[in-house]
């Protein structure tokens, strides 16, 4: 690939580092005006004033693309998403804006099972053909890595499915992808009332096969009352950990089981919800290096009060936003609506919010040292918004703004 320049950016802004940003540093990122970004080989090159850039990196072969009236950041990651699914829940919604509450629609059958039924009966094709059109509506909106979970499947042939799917979708689009197995998602009706033996089901069959297949990065469970309890989400996600797995956890999301405080306590990569956290929780996380991933979107569409986001970054923990898309509790994919409700309701900045996005949303997948910030040698992920200002991001509050995305140097999204 030839080395490109995108000159005249009138700012970018981004967090710097490689690792996850805690507490205060998290509002510290740094704002360059009337800039110059050098890609090269998929990778950043340099970044800079634009006429210092100009002056030491234009070659005889260089490729200028002129920015003017833009504002770049680092490439969204979206680190919580469950976007492989068949079917969808309307009238699950409808029901819930008259009273009925998510918990008591998945105890009366409900919810996820309804979408295993859907996915059951999908075949791989259409999960590829499914999966590539909503990953290209995310990329349309900014997001140039998304992790993605498996967990409408809840039997082996199923699971591995979606797996599969995120397998050949890795290959056909251009959104890099994080898999994770998420197979104690709920209990089956198969398990019904055997929880224990759906648990020891997933530790002998299905993590070594997972494993065997290289089929996922991270093991996820669903920690909550009527699914699956702490000390069942403890025993899984050590044995996951032990076959070299990452760990996540849905955790404290409709009520405070401590979730939260367990994925502190096992180093799980990220504690994702936390609507209902306790303080002893908070602690326990801000003590440790697990990624607090909240999705304030889902809390949105569930009317529920959002999580603690204020308290967890004055407690020095490191906060990640993700849109955990779904077709139940939260049926959206809009970086416009995160970015909002982080900062309107949940009191973030938008430099947190920023970061959060982008560099910890990077951390709660593992690659905080590839991607989610503009430096030298990071991928040349970008977002090239229509608007000179990044402030637009909540002031076009719901719009999105994103004019270009490139993906690993090469320009993956232009807007019509
Ligand atoms: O993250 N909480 C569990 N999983 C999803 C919801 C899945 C569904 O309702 O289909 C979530 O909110
Ligand atoms: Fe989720």
């Amino acid at each position: 690939m030839k080395r490109t320049i995108l000159t005249n950016i009138s700012e970018v802004v981004t967090p710097e580092g490689k690792n996850a940003l805690h507490g205060k540093d998290m509002g510290k990122v740094k704002r360059l005006k009337d800039a110059a970004i050098v890609l090269e080989n998929g990778k950043i090159l340099a970044v800079g004033p634009n006429e210092t850039i100009i002056k030491q990196y234009v070659e005889e072969d260089t490729v200028i693309q002129d920015k003017s009236g833009s504002c770049v950041l680092p490439g969204f990651v979206d680190s919580h998403t469950h976007f492989i699914f068949g079917g969808y829940r309307p009238d699950e919604f409808m029901m819930r804006l008259k009273g009925a509450s998510y918990l008591e629609i998945h105890k009366a059958g409900g919810g996820i099972w309804n979408t295993v039924q859907a996915t059951r009966n999908m075949g791989l094709d259409e999960m590829v053909q499914t999966g590539k059109e909503r990953l290209e509506d995310m990329l349309s909106m900014g997001v140039t890595t998304a992790e993605g979970k498996s967990g409408y499947g809840l039997d082996r042939e199923c699971e591995l499915q979606q797996l599969e799917a995120l397998e050949i979708l890795k290959k056909e689009q251009p959104v890099s992808l994080v898999r994770t197995f998420l197979g104690a998602h709920s209990i089956p009706e198969e398990y019904k009332g055997r929880s224990d033996e759906y648990i020891d089901f997933l530790i002998k069959e299905m993590l070594p096969l997972v494993k065997e297949k290289n089929l996922a990065e991270y093991v996820d469970i669903f920690c909550e009352s009527s699914v699956f309890n702490c000390e069942q989400s403890r025993r899984y996600l050590l044995a996951a950990k032990e076959m070299g797995f990452g760990v996540k956890i849905h955790a404290d999301e409709i009520e405070a089981l401590g979730g939260s405080g367990l994925a502190a306590e096992i180093g799980a990569v990220s504690a994702d919800h936390l609507l209902m956290i306790r303080k002893k929780d908070c602690e326990k996380l801000d003590a440790s290096s697990t990624v607090a991933t909240l999705l304030p979107a889902t809390a949105f569409c569930l009317h529920k009060p959002y999580a603690p986001a204020r308290e967890l970054i004055d407690g020095g923990c490191a906060v990640a936003l993700a849109s955990d898309y779904n077709p139940g509790s939260c049926f959206t994919n809009s970086i416009p609506l995160l970015f909002a409700l982080a900062v309107i309701h949940m009191n973030m900045s938008l430099e947190e919010a920023l970061c959060a996005l982008t560099l910890n949303g990077a951390a709660a997948v593992g690659k905080a040292d590839q991607i989610g910030s503009i430096e030298p040698g990071k991928a040349a992920d970008l977002v090239v918004l229509e608007k000179p200002q990044y402030e637009f991001l909540v002031y076009h509050t719901g719009k999105n703004i994103v004019k270009e995305v490139y993906k690993d140097g090469n320009l993956a999204y232009s807007k019509r």
